[in-house]
């Protein structure tokens, strides 16, 4: 082993590779803390040509190989086992934005950029980076790949697959697969990137991407209104959807619950009288008209009743202040308690009767449990976390899973599958479902050295 730990040094450097136990503790551990692993040593490339190295000396020394970004993913994904004998290979150094072209409307960034920045540079030249999430500070734009992440602009913009126009990998063994183009039309082909995007670092490494720009509306408003139930919700989305159309980015479920979370761990009050559950909503325009939209949405919905109270941001500050009661729920869940998170698709028109049947499954099965549902109701995607309070947490995910099987959705809206959802994917997915995944693991990366353990079993167990 040593022998590769001193290629891998001649390949990056002493900058570039971590072996001090202290110093590799942050790239050991996820976010949630849930699976604390035991890197063999944290390699840190600056390059595609680095990368592209300590692939293919990896391959040649069988070492798994762990990618990691921003290290917020939800699902355990980029941490390694606790053998001691997965190296971790960080894309954070490579962190260069190669351009941006606001005619083309294309960005061309490096897999370690961090998504805020790259959102940043758009809006420099008055473009829209769309994908956004409350990780956005420390997520990398190849992690955002990696997961196929959604957030909050979904709705509108599609998730992470739809704006990746162009992608530069490295595959298992070190060969670089140069396809950083900027075209909106590219058929020549198999579109081979598709199966690196969401595949969670199982099939190769993201170092480059080019990422489709969209026109920045010059108006924006931000709303939160206060509903009755989920069904008024719903209600109040047809009618959203009837008057604004697809300036509608945002339709954020959050149930009082959550907003109960967020004022106990930061103090942020909800400025909406009190109801059990809320929706906040982002639209945007570059043509006149929007405030008036959504004025006449407000006044059906309050006509209707799926409306009890509401309040449209005055100022880009009020606009943020609202965003905050919503962003600030995931560290308030981590604040409070011990979870088990869900984050599950359902088929848009069943969740009222989903969250009804899932409250019951809960109480007959798991009684004491809390349950801090929001998520992004637009999409059909909840986050329906219980939080277990010292409770048993090994049956919770059996519970909800069926309830989401009943309804035809999925275990996984965005986030991934990880480590986490590993053993609850191998159960609910059909067998040819399974056995193409595993055909595609197997002819791009036949020992299994991207990530073992993630999204598929390991090789010996599959
Ligand atoms: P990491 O966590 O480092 O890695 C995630 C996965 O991608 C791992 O499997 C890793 O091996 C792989 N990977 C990372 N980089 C590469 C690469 N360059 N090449 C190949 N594989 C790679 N997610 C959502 O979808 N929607 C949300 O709304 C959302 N909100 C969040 C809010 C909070 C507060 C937090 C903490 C997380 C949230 N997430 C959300 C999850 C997370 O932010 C996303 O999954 C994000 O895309 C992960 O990016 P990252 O750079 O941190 O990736
Ligand atoms: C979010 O939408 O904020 C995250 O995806 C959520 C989570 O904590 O489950
Ligand atoms: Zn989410």
């Amino acid at each position: 082993m040593s022998d590769a730990l001193a290629g891998l040094h001649a390949i990056v450097g002493s900058k570039g590779l971590l072996t001090d136990p202290a110093e590799m503790a942050a790239y050991g551990i996820d976010w949630r803390k849930l699976f604390p692993g035991l890197p063999l040593a944290v390699v840190r490339p600056f390059s595609t040509a680095e990368v592209s190295a300590i692939m293919a000396l990896c391959h040649q020394h069988q070492i798994a190989v762990v990618p990691q970004g921003g290290n917020t993913g939800m699902a355990g994904g980029a941490v390694p086992d606790t053998s001691g004998r997965e190296l971790v290979l960080s894309l954070g150094r490579m962190n260069r934005l190669r351009g941006i072209d606001p005619v083309g409307m294309t960005l061309e960034a490096e897999a370690g950029v961090v998504l805020q920045t790259a959102q940043e540079a758009a809006i420099a030249v008055n473009r829209l980076l769309p994908i956004s999430l409350a990780a956005e500070g420390s997520a990398t734009i190849g992690g955002v790949i990696a997961t196929n992440a959604g957030g909050v602009n979904v709705l509108r913009y599609g998730m992470t697959r739809a704006m990746v126009l162009g992608l530069e990998v490295v595959l298992p063994d070190g060969r670089v697969v140069d396809g950083l183009r900027r075209l909106r039309k590219d058929h020549a082909g198999y579109d081979w990137k598709q199966i690196f995007i969401g595949t969670e670092g199982t099939l190769g490494l993201v170092t480059a991407a080019v990422l489709r720009l969209m026109p920045k509306p010059s108006q924006r408003l931000t709303a939160l209104v206060s509903v009755p139930d989920p069904q008024a919700a719903l209600d109040f989305l047809v009618v959203a959807q009837d008057a604004l159309g697809d300036t509608i980015s945002a339709f954020e479920l959050i149930s009082g619950f959550s907003l109960g979370l967020v004022h106990r761990h930061f103090g942020l009050s909800c400025p909406v009288a009190e109801g059990q559950w809320y929706v906040l909503i982002d639209a945007g325009a570059s043509l006149s008209g929007l405030r008036e939209a959504m004025e006449a949405a407000f006044e059906q919905a309050f006509g209707q009743g799926c409306v009890l109270d509401g309040t449209i941001a005055e100022s880009v500050q009020q606009a943020s202040d609202l965003w905050m009661l919503r962003e600030r729920i995931t560290e308030s869940e981590a604040k409070e308690s011990k979870s088990v998170k869900h984050d599950v698709s359902i088929p848009i028109p069943s969740i009222p009767q989903f969250l009804v049947e899932a409250g019951h499954a809960l109480e007959r099965h798991a009684p004491g449990t809390r349950v801090n549902c929001f998520g992004h109701l637009g999409d059909g995607n909840l986050h329906y976390n219980v939080l277990i309070d010292g409770h048993d947490p090994r049956d919770i995910n059996k519970i909800v899973h069926d309830v989401v099987d009943r309804f035809g959705g999925s275990i996984s809206a965005e986030h991934g599958i990880g480590q986490y959802r590993v053993s609850e994917l191998a159960l609910r997915r059909s067998e040819p479902e399974q056995a193409l995944s595993r055909l595609i693991k197997t002819a791009i990366d036949p020992m299994d050295l991207m990530n073992p353990g993630k999204v598929l079993p390991r090789r010996e167990t599959r």
